[in-house]
């Protein structure tokens, strides 16, 4: 396993390109599972996750192609069987995504149960009720979801909770179904909107994505496309804040700062010149010490649960105190105790933490917890005095493309190295 060493302490100035986004790129992969033709997706990032889902559908069969340029070809005429396996679900909870596409397309599948992460519980009890709700007969045996319906039927479907791969799931289902299905109070998340864009390029019938109720008249059959995915608008949220962390001035290209007006507006408020035109976006500190800004996530067009760890950071070195609450997953705190090894001053009171600024934080060694936890630990090293081991990476692999390249091209200095870490005497690095 490797880690990233940082040396810490200029400030982050220069340029850089947002990769496509992850959470738009894997629901757009499932969808491939709905037709019988290539599916071009276009813009797709080199990740772990994307990897796995690539896996996963060669896995079932279906031929997977990767092209030049970030372009990757599915074709689901060859699949062969309808199950994703525990071995491939457990290292990505978005394999559930296949669920709804091979239910709609080919009347059964087996998907293994993701079961909980490190940030929360994350049941999918949403996106079974729904398909139920369809006409799909669901067990669940041995940690496996195994479902089967003859066609699924267009139906109503209220959903207690906003869930972005849920409303995903059943889009995908839906758009196959006969009939016409309403989904209420669905995620108006920018990738829900990519995928239902997708869709309709493979010839689905979808009004309402990016609202709280999306309807759907399904079709007999969709047919192959070619779909460019979204920028990623939480990898461009992630260096901005590092930009103003570091009271640098970072530029981020290739991407929509309309999908982050609200970290926009907070990195405003914490004192940097934001300036930006359709495909890129700066923020600017001229130098200064950001001041602390409150954050309270929620869904979109809320503030972003997956920036929250990363404005932590941001209010460790402010001046004042930020106040930041989590609503959207229950345990999604874990780098407040890697960051306070570094010196953060940081307590936490429920799903709320008051972190109060001090003017540097101090290398040292950490360990990335899960996705957004380690990015934020990325951002922390390099604003740190002194050296910080960042270990555990395989997690910030899963979602940031080529992040020591990006950060060292922004002045960074970050080297991946092989992790020489002591051993315990079952062999496992501590
Ligand atoms: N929930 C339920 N039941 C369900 C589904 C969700 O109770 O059936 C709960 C969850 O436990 C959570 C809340 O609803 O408390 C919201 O979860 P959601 O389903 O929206 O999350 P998700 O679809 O599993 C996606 C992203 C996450 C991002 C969240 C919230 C993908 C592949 N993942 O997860 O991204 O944090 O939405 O915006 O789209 C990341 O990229 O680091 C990441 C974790």
């Amino acid at each position: 396993m490797d880690l990233l060493r940082i040396e810490g302490g200029p400030p982050l100035n220069g340029v850089v390109r947002a990769s496509g986004a992850k959470n738009a790129t894997l629901p757009v992969m499932a969808s491939a599972l709905l037709i019988d033709e290539p599916l071009f997706v276009e813009n797709v990032p080199h990740l772990e996750d994307v990897t796995t889902t690539n896996v996963l559908l060669a896995h079932m069969g279906v031929s997977v192609t990767i092209g030049d340029y970030m372009v990757v070809e599915a074709d689901a005429s060859t699949i062969t069987q309808c199950v994703a396996p525990y071995d491939l679900v457990k290292t990505m909870r978005a394999s559930i995504l296949v669920l709804g596409p091979l239910l709609a397309r080919h009347g059964e599948a087996e998907v293994s149960l993701p079961g909980g992460c490190a940030i929360g519980a994350r049941p999918v009890d949403i996106h079974l009720r729904g398909l139920e709700a369809m006409g799909a007969e669901i067990r669940v045996e041995g940690g496996y979801v195994k479902a089967r319906c003859a066609r699924l039927q267009g139906a109503r479907i209220p959903m207690d909770m906003v869930t972005v791969t849920g409303t995903e799931n059943l889009m995908m289902a839906a758009t196959l179904a006969d009939g016409v299905t309403v989904l209420e109070n669905a995620a108006r998340e920018p990738e829900v909107i990519d995928l239902a864009n997708c869709l309709i390029a493979m010839g689905a019938e979808i009004s309402g994505a990016g609202t709280s109720t999306i309807t759907i008249r399904g079709k007999k059959q969709l047919h192959g496309a070619r779909h460019r995915v979204c920028p990623d608008r939480i990898e461009t949220g992630t260096f901005l804040v590092a930009g103003a962390a570091s009271r640098g001035c970072v530029k981020v290209t290739h991407t929509d700062p309309s999908l982050i007006d609200v970290v926009l507006a907070k990195l405003a408020a914490a004192g940097a010149e934001v300036t930006q035109g359709n495909d890129w976006v700066q923020v600017d500190m001229h130098g200064r010490r950001p001041r602390s800004v409150d954050v309270r996530t929620s869904p979109y067009p809320g503030f972003p649960t997956d920036m929250q760890a990363q404005f932590c950071v941001l209010n460790a070195v402010a001046d004042g105190v930020g106040m930041v609450t989590e609503t959207v997953f229950e345990n999604r705190f874990m780098h407040v105790s890697e960051l306070e090894r570094m010196g953060a001053k940081i307590r936490q009171e429920g799903h709320t933490v008051r972190v109060t600024g001090i003017e540097q934080l101090t290398g040292a060694p950490v360990m990335a917890t899960d996705l957004r936890a380690s990015a934020s630990l990325v951002i922390a090293g390099l604003i740190a005095d002194g050296t910080t081991d960042v270990r555990r990476i395989y997690h910030i692999d899963r979602g940031y493309e080529c992040i020591e390249e990006k950060m060292a091209q922004l002045g960074g200095i970050i080297r991946r190295l092989p992790d020489r870490a002591p051993v315990t005497a079952r062999g496992v690095s501590v």
